[in-house]
């Protein structure tokens, strides 16, 4: 194997390597060739995607739905798993930054909302929430008996909606959340936001895109309001490039990975003044914190 792929396995993946050996040698050995680039028998290919869809929560999630939170909130959970590509993916130091990212989107987002409040009223929208379990957290956390911050799940995904109603309800903060059913980009909510949320949005989208998106967020915040929005970093990629193909592989998740200078730009371009950016603990994932130019 060519040096530089090989020293970049990380623990996960070598441990996957040896599972995969006692339970199945020809995936282990399909995997590490068609890493390499080397060509691969469409048969022995097909038995291997079979393998994966049948024998992983993560992957047929992933494979099934392009983006799908149940992918975010299986990495969130970290519940145990007897599957041992399920032990990869909540080992692998991609899946690892996942949960990383989440628990530094609320420790920032925290952050904002004290520095909005003394304003009064805050109104955030998490766009593309999933279960929206970022605002949650938060708000169980800090603000159950608060009534004057409130926010609005809008998602495409109706069941990722209900369930993020059940964990609002367990966790006592439904009374300051709503779920709207649709896509962000055709949305018109009633009042502006303070804050604006986009985690696990733009990650996968070409840079003009992300402008777009960005512009038309940037119609429903508030004067003085902001934006928080995330994305992949090419360290995902250096650091953990096995996980990079597995997605790719698996699910055709291709990134388009953007660092924090691809990002102040795309703030500009959209029509915001950069006020701060901040990573999770893996450097795989950057944030951009924006506030629309006057
Ligand atoms: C990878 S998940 C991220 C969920 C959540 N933001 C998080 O950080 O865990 C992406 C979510 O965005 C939603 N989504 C993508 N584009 C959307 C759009 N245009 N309108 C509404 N939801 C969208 C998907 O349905 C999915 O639930």
């Amino acid at each position: 194997m060519e040096k530089d792929k090989e020293s970049n396995f990380d623990e996960a993946s070598l441990q996957l390597f040896k599972d995969l050996e006692e339970k199945n040698k020809r995936i282990k050995d399909f995997l590490i060739d068609n890493y390499r680039g080397l060509p691969s028998d469409p048969q022995v290919e097909e038995e291997a995607h079979e393998y994966f869809i049948n024998n992983s929560v993560f992957f047929s999630a992933m494979a099934a739905q392009n983006a799908s939170s149940m992918v975010t909130e299986f990495l969130y959970e970290r519940l145990p798993s007897q599957s041992i590509l399920d032990s990869y993916a909540l080992k692998s130091k991609a899946g690892s930054a996942i949960k990383a990212r989440l628990d530094a989107v609320e420790d920032e987002l925290h952050k904002v909302i004290e520095e909005y409040s003394p304003k009064g009223e805050v109104l955030i929208g998490n766009f593309g929430s999933g279960p929206g379990r970022d605002v949650v957290d938060v708000l169980s956390k800090y603000y159950q008996n608060f009534s004057n911050i409130r926010a609005i799940n809008v998602d495409r995904d109706v069941t990722a909606l209900k369930r993020g109603k059940r964990i609002a309800s367990i966790k006592k903060v439904d009374h300051l959340i709503d779920f709207v059913e649709g896509s962000f980009l055709k949305y018109e909510p009633e009042k502006k936001f303070d804050i604006v949320i986009l985690v696990g949005i733009l990650c996968a989208l070409q840079s003009e895109v992300c402008v777009n998106i960005l512009q038309t967020a940037r119609g429903l915040l508030k004067e003085g309001g902001c934006i928080i929005a995330s994305n992949v970093t090419d360290k995902m990629k250096e650091e953990d490039p096995f996980a990079c193909y597995i997605m790719n592989w698996v699910a055709n998740w291709d990134f388009v990975y953007k660092n924090e200078e691809k990002l102040k730009k795309i703030f500009d371009q959209a029509g915001y003044l950069w006020k701060k950016g901040f990573t999770d603990s893996y450097g795989f994932h950057f944030m951009g914190i924006g506030t629309p130019k006057p």
